[in-house]
């Protein structure tokens, strides 16, 4: 990606935020709704728009899960980590998805095609674990189930 788009990515999504106090996280947010992530050609130029060093910019997209550093797989899927989908088997399921995609949290698959991500809490804690693959919320998510939407979401994808 040339750096002139970077700029004109920046400069447009500042000019929409109308100032740069606070503008960091909605920034780095535009910025990855433009590129699927923050390409790390992008932290010069942010720096330099906010006044800020490139650490302080680092520092908030290292902190910041949500902030991608590279690009998403064709299909993301994200596992609930939060309290009460553990205690119905969300770790074993990510045991599992671990396993079978071969890969971590916040890792892309080897062929690319899916990246796998935590989330924590989706609202549907009545009825865990609870997935969303792309951007469809799954409930009671069995290792089984887990295989199924992944074979759909690939076959999709
Ligand atoms: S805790 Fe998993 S959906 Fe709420």
């Amino acid at each position: 990606m040339p750096a002139a788009s970077f700029d004109a990515c920046v400069d447009a999504a500042l000019e929409q935020l109308g100032t740069p106090d606070g503008a960091l996280l909605p920034l780095l947010h535009a910025i990855q709704a433009a590129y699927g992530h923050v390409p790390a050609d992008t932290v010069p130029l942010i720096a330099d728009r906010l006044n800020l060093s490139r650490a302080e910019v680092h520092g908030v997209l290292s902190y910041y899960h949500h902030f991608r550093k590279s690009p998403a797989g064709k299909v993301v899927v994200q596992l609930c980590r939060a309290e009460a989908c553990q205690s119905v088997g969300a770790d074993a399921l990510a045991e599992h998805a671990k396993a079978r995609l071969g890969c971590d949290f916040h890792e892309t698959t080897a062929d690319g095609s899916v990246t796998l991500e935590p989330v924590y809490c989706l609202g549907q804690c009545a009825c865990g674990p609870s997935m969303m693959v792309g951007e469809r919320v799954h409930a009671l998510v069995t290792p089984e189930k887990f295989d199924a939407l992944l074979a759909r979401a690939r076959s999709d994808a």
